[in-house]
């Protein structure tokens, strides 16, 4: 199986940070249903880290049932980052990842995020720091470079690999294209190709098992990384890894699992953020879950006022009794109403990479 340095992994299937979302509630949601091993936080600012704040703490908060958990760091002053990892290796963290993607002008003006892609020599001194003085390994996730004029990534790889970093996760964009376009195969392909021995990781609009496989077969990269695709579809890592050990598409959750799996999900919330925080912050994951119920108005209308879990509850005992209108005798969702003759953008799952197929959230850094 896959290895970053020391860490031996259980999958080749990684969720991706996503600021606002990766919180410990949704990846023990994802735990749950299996199929992920090494999930990572919201990227954290490694100042503070050191500082202790009160906000960063709480983007680092796991359990038990949380592991193996990386942390994403960001930052750019050598010293500051190794003493933020070294803080996380105390606490048992199991690997940190060091961001060098994020295209955000607050990130990037301090030379962090994408920008440490544009200084090599600075950036491979950085993680040597480092890896130097952690046991636990790191890793370093960064897109194909700043533009199409500068695709630094294949070269900042090797300088990593050079000074001993573990893996690497590739988003198969340029920091320019956002989130424009498609990913680009060739270009995970160059960063799989250009190190000898560290595992690859690719990312980038991997909405179903076969774009996974495709990404795979097409890179050569040890394993992927999925963040999107993982909103409106928890069961993927589990349905990717039957299909990538097995062969075997494995058919959508019905109704019944997507509402089991949503209210697991707002429970997790409410224990770890209070009730309260937890039902403001649940009105923009619910619709996630809902994209997928079929008729569901009322409820979409609803969620994004609840406050209480009393609500909720009202809300979905409702929505139960709304829906009883478009089933058959079987108490199946009749033909015409079902998710994918009701919204053809996800009405076929891509083979490959359609952009559109997977909308950016709207979260706090909403041009990631
Ligand atoms: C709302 C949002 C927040 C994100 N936050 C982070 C982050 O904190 N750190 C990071 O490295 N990438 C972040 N990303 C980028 C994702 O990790 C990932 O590279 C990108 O979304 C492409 O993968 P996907 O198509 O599977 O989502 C974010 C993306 C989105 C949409």
């Amino acid at each position: 199986m896959l290895a970053f340095g020391p860490l031996e992994l259980k999958s080749n299937l990684f969720l991706s940070p996503l600021a606002g979302y990766t919180n410990l509630p949704f990846r023990l949601t994802i735990r749950e249903l299996g199929g992920l091993d090494l999930a990572t936080t919201d990227l954290v600012n490694a100042r503070s880290l050191i500082e202790r704040n009160p906000k960063a703490l709480k983007l680092i908060e796991t359990n038990a049932q949380d592991k193996p958990l990386a942390v994403q760091l960001f930052g750019n002053i050598p010293e500051e980052m190794r003493d933020a990892a070294l803080y996380l290796q105390d606490l048992g963290v199991a690997s940190i990842d060091i961001n060098m993607g994020c295209p955000v002008k607050k990130v990037c003006r301090v030379g962090g995020g994408s920008a440490m892609m544009m200084e090599l020599d600075q950036t491979a001194k950085l993680v040597k720091g480092m890896v130097d003085a952690l046991k636990i390994p790191v890793s370093a996730k960064m897109r194909l470079g700043w533009d199409n004029n500068n695709i630094t990534a294949p070269d900042l790889a090797r300088a990593l690999e050079d000074v001993g970093i573990a893996a690497i996760f590739v988003h198969g964009r340029t920091r320019q294209q956002g989130f424009d376009g498609k990913v680009s195969l060739a270009g995970i392909r160059a960063v799989a190709q250009a190190v000898s021995t560290v595992p690859v990781i690719g990312n980038g609009d991997v909405t179903s098992s076969e774009a996974a496989k495709l990404m795979i077969d097409e890179t050569g990269c040890s394993g992927i990384s999925i963040g999107r695709g993982a909103f409106y579809n928890p069961w993927i890592f589990k349905n990717t890894q039957t299909f990538l050990t097995e062969g075997r598409l494995v058919p959508e959750p019905n109704f019944e699992e997507r509402i089991r799996v949503m209210c697991r999900h707002l429970d997790l919330m409410i224990e770890v953020f209070g009730e309260f925080k937890a039902c403001l912050m649940f009105r923009k994951v619910a619709p996630w879950y809902s994209k997928r119920f079929g008729p569901a108005k009322p409820f979409n209308r609803k969620i994004v006022h609840i406050q209480s879990k009393d609500e909720f509850d009202r809300l979905l005992a409702e929505f139960l009794n709304w829906r009883q209108a478009f089933l058959d005798d079987q108490g199946q969702l009749l033909e015409r109403y079902q998710p994918s003759a009701m919204t053809p953008d996800f009405a076929e799952e891509p083979e490959v990479f359609r952009r559109e197929h997977i909308p950016v959230p709207k979260g706090p850094v909403e041009v990631w």
